[in-house]
């Protein structure tokens, strides 16, 4: 027969047990909760993609006249016919949907309300209220880097948008 004392002993043994057991999966969780809490809070970078800055390229990897779509930073990067940059911002002026570029027309295309925009982003059919937002761009070491975190109102195409290489100016 057990004694009194030794039933008394083994459950607060186990209740200890028990409850340092609790505290330590408790302890865990909230470990385990603060490190994803401080995943999700640590700055991102967003190097490379719309919202920070895009290397796009050498300036002569983009043929005169040529115009490249750069989906991650949603703009197309447009080189003019005298060598100058610009770089326009995909969403259309009139209610934002994204525009595509069709070479075979020579212009910018909103499939939802059919605004088009020429080879520099300006208006040629409403609704589309002004041509294409732009971003800044910067040419360093022969590389051409979009900013995508200004973007740039404008209510028409005019030639000192376009950015060149040092000693390029058209
Ligand atoms: S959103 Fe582009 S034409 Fe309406």
């Amino acid at each position: 027969m057990r004694s009194k004392t030794t039933d008394k002993n083994e459950n607060l043994t186990r209740r200890n047990f028990l409850k340092m057991g609790i505290s330590a999966l408790t302890t865990l969780s909230l470990l385990e909760i603060s490190g994803v809490s401080l995943m999700f809070m640590q700055p991102r970078s967003l190097e490379g993609e719309f919202g920070g800055t895009v290397t796009a390229g050498l300036v002569d990897s983009f043929a005169i006249g040529s115009v490249t779509e750069f989906p991650d930073g949603r703009f197309f990067l447009i080189r003019a016919h005298d060598g100058g940059f610009l770089a326009v911002y995909r969403r259309c002026t009139h209610l934002g949907c994204s525009v595509n570029w069709e070479a075979d027309q020579n212009r910018f295309f909103c499939p939802c309300h059919a605004s088009s925009f020429d080879s520099n982003g300006d208006v040629e059919n409403p609704p589309a209220p002004r041509a294409l937002d732009t971003f800044p761009i910067q040419i360093a070491d022969g590389q051409v880097i979009v900013d995508t975190s200004q973007i740039q109102n404008r209510d028409a195409f005019a030639p000192d948008q376009l950015a060149y290489a040092a000693g390029e100016q058209g």
